[in-house]
């Protein structure tokens, strides 16, 4: 359980988040916590939620739960309910929420979670759980389009075509089971020179289409800047261009207050500006961070503020 990596870009993402003393926060993605301890540290009579769909991640973060009982509280559920979970602790509004996408270094690192093209385990690459299809599951089920549909989309992978076709005629006799299964299954399919790269992109657009990634993220990210107080502030940290693609435009289409056609003579949509963007390009980790801590290498960080 040791093995969660080094917080990415962590003073930023607490600056960012601008605390202020009795504030009411969210951190979106406890992880391994590193962010959490930050902000604890950081505001005096804050309150902060910890979200995480993950068991490993909430057990983990009983530590927190245990160290600040007045001011930490852990949500075990998906970010895309924080209206609802908030609700029930009576939270209607709150002044700053934190995302730090994706999976955590400890997800990557244990074998049976099934994450990694170079570590044996299932193929499962859930990180709740308790439900949903398992990337084997959906390499053994789904049809020709899907397939194609999901390593293009999600891995935007040229080759999708190829190992679509490919799947589909070695399942018939050997299911996919295993990730070694699956990742050899690639190096047999896919050119020498393209390997790393590819299985990277399948198994990276595996998990997203399974865990409904972008689905989540639009929705939480929305409901997030619909419950910010005046003032309050929402960062992301991304890791990859599907990720931040999305960030971008709902922070543009929120930072908008007018949504008429360009050759309307007057505006008359009933659209309201409720963002105001704080970093118009996103914010880096520098080379240092970077040889400290490859995770960080492709990280984004985007911070927007909600209007008075
Ligand atoms: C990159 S890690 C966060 C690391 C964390 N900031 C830290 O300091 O250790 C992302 C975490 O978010 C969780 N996560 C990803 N998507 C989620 C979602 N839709 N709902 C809840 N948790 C999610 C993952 O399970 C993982 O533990």
């Amino acid at each position: 359980m040791e093995n969660y990596h080094i917080p990415v870009l962590l003073e930023k993402c607490v600056e960012a988040l601008n605390i202020k003393d009795g504030g009411i926060y969210v951190d979106a993605t406890l992880g391994g916590g590193g962010h959490s301890s930050k902000i604890l540290q950081t505001g005096k009579g804050i309150k902060l939620f910890g979200f995480d769909q993950d068991p490993d991640a909430l057990l983990h973060n009983q530590v927190l739960v245990k160290k600040y009982p007045e001011k930490f509280f852990l949500i075990d559920d998906n970010f895309s309910n924080l209206r609802t979970r908030l609700a029930l602790h009576k939270i209607r509004k709150i002044d700053g929420i934190l995302f730090d996408l994706g999976i955590s270094s400890h997800q990557i690192d244990v074998d049976s979670r099934g994450f990694s093209f170079s570590l044996d385990g299932k193929l499962d690459m859930r990180m709740d759980q308790s439900g949903n299809l398992t990337a084997a599951e959906f390499l053994n089920n789904s049809d020709f389009k899907l397939l194609r549909k999901v390593f293009w989309e999600y891995g935007e992978e040229k080759q999708a075509n190829k190992i679509a076709n490919a799947i589909i005629s070695v399942r018939k006799e050997q299911p996919f089971e295993t990730t070694l299964q699956f990742a050899d299954f690639l190096d047999k399919v896919i050119s020498a020179k393209k390997r790393i790269k590819t299985k990277a992109r399948i198994f990276q657009a595996i998990r997203i289409y399974i865990n409904k990634e972008m689905e989540v993220l639009e929705t939480a990210l929305t409901d997030a800047i619909k419950i910010l107080n005046p003032g309050g502030r929402i960062v992301v940290l991304s890791y990859h261009s599907l990720e931040d693609r999305i960030v971008k435009r709902i922070f543009n289409y929120e930072a908008l207050d007018c949504i008429c056609p360009p050759n309307f003579p007057q505006c008359n949509c009933d659209k309201v500006s409720r963002l105001k963007i704080i970093t118009k390009k996103p914010i880096l980790p520098c080379e240092q961070e970077i040889k400290n801590n490859s995770r960080a290498r492709s990280a984004k960080l985007r911070i927007a503020e909600a209007k008075e």
